[in-house]
């Protein structure tokens, strides 16, 4: 069996594991990053497009920052659509000048592989039976299975940033790990089209039919979703129908303005709330997906990965540079603190603009009224934008 050393093994190289791996070479620490699928597959993923301006940072931090800065969009606000009318949130206006950069979770992806290719940085792809391994002791290790031959890897600490089906969490002991979980009776069907975006900033929709959301990658990449019933499959969907669709669900003259074309990727993925509390347990750290999962409105769950990433790599930064252990003693805590607010705001929004298949007359009643208050109450809207522009670290 071949046996490395590091001082830090991360299980995922999805944006948690990457952009983590790359933040503590530049500052000297040595990682490996174990990943199950090929690159390709990572890549081949069409996730979320909105960051805040702390992954912005982060990512400038990592030195990362540069194609995004150049090709990313900055959103001073965002649009949502009601009652036949568009309504606007301006962030910038609500939170002292603050605004989201729209900039794609495949392009963030691979902007950190690049950097991890040209500093030698230690990617294993295709990492089968991942398994951590003494968690409680000082010296954990993880083994993993390539080519028919077992491997092993010593370290200091091991970093779970798997996603939600990851083998990380499930190595924590069930009497340790308490789950809180909510699942929504419906989810979202997303179309990739190269087309130019129906307008420049993202149209939320909330509509009898359903909701909808207009959103972009680019000025010639559309990225548009709508609400479907969980037992829908992609195939049900022609890409025609899909279009019929979202136009339903717009105000006219936007849905008029629509362009529409070929879906280059077409998935429907589900909605749930999940936290799993400790996020530590004895030299095992879990961070993003691995530990949390908010529904996809607002647009939360790549920008929650990123503020477990900064908590994480402070606590190791004053670990091995000052001796301090006290940032991965707090991280927990800390970090669930801040996951449990941005949980709380996906799920508002979430409720603020689906339909409830089985929602009564009272509760479209109610759901009215939050949008007539929101749009009436300068201090809701602050609450929306601080919200959505991203919580402080
Ligand atoms: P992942 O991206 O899931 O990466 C985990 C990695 O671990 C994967 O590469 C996986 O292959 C690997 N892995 C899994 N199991 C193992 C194992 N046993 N061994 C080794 N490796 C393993 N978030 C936002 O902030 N803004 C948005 O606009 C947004 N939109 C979204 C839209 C959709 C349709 C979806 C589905 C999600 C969206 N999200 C959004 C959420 C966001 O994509 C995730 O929160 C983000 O991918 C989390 O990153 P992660 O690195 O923690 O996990
Ligand atoms: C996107 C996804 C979201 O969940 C969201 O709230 C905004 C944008 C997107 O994929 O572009």
């Amino acid at each position: 069996m071949s046996t490395h050393q590091t001082q830090v093994v991360i299980i995922g190289g999805g944006p948690s594991g990457l952009l983590l791996s790359q933040l503590l070479y530049r500052k000297g620490i040595s990682s490996i990053v174990l990943e199950k699928h090929t690159r390709e597959h990572v890549l081949g993923r069409i996730r979320a497009g909105v960051l805040e301006h702390g992954f912005v940072n982060l990512m400038r931090e990592a030195g990362c920052g540069e194609r995004m800065d150049r090709e990313g969009e900055i959103h001073e606000g965002f649009h949502i659509a009601h009652q036949g009318q568009l309504d606007r949130i301006d962030l910038a206006k609500h939170t002292g000048g603050e605004t989201v950069m729209v900039y794609g979770q495949t392009e963030v992806t691979r902007d950190l592989y690049d950097a991890r290719d040209a500093m030698g940085g230690m990617i294993i792809h295709e990492a089968q039976n991942v398994q951590p391994h003494a968690l409680t002791e000082t010296r954990p290790h993880v083994t993993w299975e390539q080519n028919g031959e077992t491997k092993r890897v010593e370290c200091d600490f091991i970093v779970g940033a798997d996603g939600f089906h990851g083998v990380s969490r499930k190595s924590i002991p069930a009497e340790v790990l308490k789950e809180y979980e909510k699942v929504y009776p419906f989810g979202w069907l997303g179309v990739l089209s190269e087309t130019p975006p129906v307008a420049e900033e993202l149209i939320y929709a909330r509509h009898e039919r359903g909701f909808a959301l207009c959103s972009l990658r680019s000025r010639v990449l559309s990225r548009y979703y709508i609400q479907v019933p969980l037992t829908d499959r992609v195939e049900d969907w022609s890409d025609a129908a899909f279009w019929q669709e979202l136009k339903r669900r717009l105000p006219q003259d936007v849905a008029a303005g629509l362009q529409t074309g070929p879906s280059i990727e077409k998935s429907i993925a589900p909605l749930r709330s999940f936290v799993a509390e400790p996020m530590r347990y004895g030299n095992l750290f879990l961070a993003g997906d691995a530990a949390h999962i908010v529904p996809p409105t607002g647009a939360k769950g790549l920008n929650l990965a990123a503020s477990d990433i900064h908590y994480l790599y402070h606590g190791f930064l004053d670990h091995y540079l000052n001796g301090d252990s006290g940032g991965l003693h707090g991280y927990s805590e800390k970090a669930l603190a801040r996951v449990w607010k941005a949980e709380r705001f996906s799920w508002w929004m979430t409720n603020l603009l689906h339909r409830a298949p089985e929602g009564s007359e009272t509760d479209l009643r109610l759901q009215r009224a939050e949008l007539d208050y929101l749009f009436s109450s300068e201090a809701a809207q602050v609450s929306l934008a601080e919200n959505y522009v991203g919580l402080p670290y």
